[in-house]
């Protein structure tokens, strides 16, 4: 099976793309992001299936502010326009761009046309969309019908079904759109005619049969992290070569209760992936001895690793024709780093899994064109335990950068116990997918008076951080109920000796981070 063609989402350089990007798909269609600055040559050298035109920040008056290659619209490729794109495209098309002074932002009422086109068609007269724009277009290019209006934009959205184009302008692809998602799909299958055969049954034909020609007859080796991008990863590898894949597991000490079982015992058994697991305990615990700094924490956990994992992989290769290496690349990760959109988001990747380059292998990486949400979906169909699937985000350097002062085999068991408590009552509570994150945090430098059983007690704060967010960049504290918070709190009080206050972070990032070091 060959790629399909792709829907190419244009980035004029806001943070819309990759939202639309993941509506694309999540209306079963392929998408793939591509900056501005793309010649419209390059583009359709792609063969897309569609074009759509993202919002961007820029006035399409400002000066040097992005516009669309006429040529775009002579090649035959139906385009849709989003805020900054719909102008762009209207513009280019000899349509009106203008000043009015009138500008919306947020949520604004439309009125729409519903029977006058597609895009609209059955859908209320009214309806609550999210704006953001200062100029408008105040005439439509020839051959366009106007759908819809809104009392700061006189052209809030207008199509051509001849030439196969639309545009609107404000954004379907936010959830304070009402419909958004629907109009996505209309301009998707009735206006550029696409086919709805991006599911995940075809994303693992597919990817099988590329790792499948990737690899060939030689072996390959992944390292397990225990999070879910390597284990989805390498269930695909598996799925394509069988043995000819080694799964590598480092055990390096810093794990919450259960984790290394986990990735031992339940992703074997669901998997049957050949596993090496290397307990690396005491060199890291040994390594980490009365160190406090966490960015001296963090080195030594990187340099550790390393080594294991390296030595690991020499024994393997020993025994076979090792060629590859498996990573679980992400396409955000692809997007931030230059290699989809060429804006300036730049994300650092602090993986402890960064291997070093002298390893010499090549990269196998089948989650190169999929977002977070896929991959889960990906792993529940290749059978992973849903436990894994839906885990947390879990700092590679583990428990070491949530215990505040230096790290001991007695810390990290109390603080093991701590974090299990509160992952029980997450869950019974039903909130596991509520929250993005909720790190513990032992506070093992500081200490404060207590009362417990009959008498004074003199032991350390444990810190709750749940937080909510989309891509850890920015995260919110999460509301949880008081009443699970406090059963936490009774809990790891009762339970966990050595702590005798529990407090709960109320602060979002930026300015906090979600782990506290
Ligand atoms: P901060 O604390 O910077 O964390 O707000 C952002 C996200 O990154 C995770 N994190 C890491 N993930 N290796 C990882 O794989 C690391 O060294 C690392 N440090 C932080 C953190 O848990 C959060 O999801």
């Amino acid at each position: 099976m060959s790629t399909p063609r792709p829907v190419l989402v244009v980035d004029f350089g806001a943070q819309y793309a990759q939202l639309i990007a993941r509506r694309v798909r999540e209306a079963k269609v392929y998408s793939e992001i591509v900056p501005h600055t793309m010649p419209v040559a390059e583009m359709l050298a792609k063969n897309p299936a569609a074009i759509i035109l993202s919002g961007g920040p820029a006035s399409v008056y400002a000066p040097g502010a992005p516009q669309v290659d006429a040529g775009m619209f002579t090649a035959g490729v139906p385009v849709f326009g989003i805020c900054y794109g719909f102008q762009a495209m209207a513009q280019a098309l000899g349509g009106t761009v203008a000043h009015t002074g009138n500008r919306e932002y947020g949520g604004t009422p439309l009125q729409a046309r519903p029977e006058a086109g597609v895009l609209l068609k059955d859908l209320p007269a009214d309806l609550p969309v999210w704006m953001s724009h200062g100029d408008c277009v105040t005439e439509a290019p020839a051959g366009f019908t106007v759908t819809a209006e809104s009392a700061g934009a006189p052209v809030a959205a207008f199509e051509d079904l001849v030439g196969r184009r639309a545009g609107v302008q404000f954004h379907p692809e936010v959830g304070h759109t009402a419909h958004g998602q629907e109009m996505l799909t209309r301009f998707l299958y009735e206006i550029a005619g696409i086919e709805p055969t991006w599911t995940p049954e075809n994303i693992i034909d597919e990817q099988v049969a590329r790792i499948r020609e990737q690899v060939g007859e030689k072996e390959v080796i992944c390292g397990l992290s225990g999070g879910v991008d390597s284990a989805v990863a390498a269930a695909l590898v598996h799925k394509a070569v069988g043995d000819q894949l080694t799964c590598v597991f480092v055990d390096h000490g810093l794990l919450r209760a259960g984790e290394a079982e986990q990735v031992e015992k339940d992703y074997v058994a669901a998997t049957g992936i050949k596993l090496k697991v290397v307990d690396a305990r005491d060199r890291f615990l040994g390594a980490l001895a009365g160190v406090t700094d966490p960015e001296q924490k963090r080195k030594i956990i990187g340099r550790e690793f390393i080594r294991v994992f390296e030595a690991a992989a020499r024994e393997i290769a020993a025994h076979g024709d090792v060629e590859f290496l498996v990573q679980g690349t992400l396409y955000p990760d692809v997007v931030e780093s230059g290699g989809g959109t060429g804006t300036a988001n730049i994300k650092s990747h602090h993986n402890v899994g960064g291997l070093p380059e002298d390893l010499k292998f090549a990269l196998v990486e089948p989650l190169r064109a999929l977002f977070k949400d896929e991959v889960r979906t990906l792993g529940l169909q290749l059978g992973l335990p849903e436990e894994m699937v839906w885990r947390h985000p879990f700092p590679g350097p583990g428990l070491a950068i949530r215990i505040i002062g230096a790290v001991d085999e007695e810390r990290l068991a109390l603080l093991r116990k701590a974090d299990l408590i509160a992952r029980q009552e997450l869950t019974a509570a039903g909130l596991d997918r509520d929250v993005w994150q909720f790190p513990v945090v032992l506070l093992a430098d500081v200490r404060s008076v207590g009362v417990q059983g009959d008498g004074r007690s003199y032991g350390h704060p444990v810190v709750l951080r749940p937080v909510s967010s989309e891509d850890a960049m920015t995260a919110d504290w999460s509301r949880l109920p008081y009443d699970v918070i406090a059963r936490i709190s009774t809990r790891i009080t009762n339970e966990v000796a050595e702590v005798n206050r529990v407090v709960l972070d109320v602060t979002s990032k930026p300015p906090g981070t979600i782990e506290w070091e």
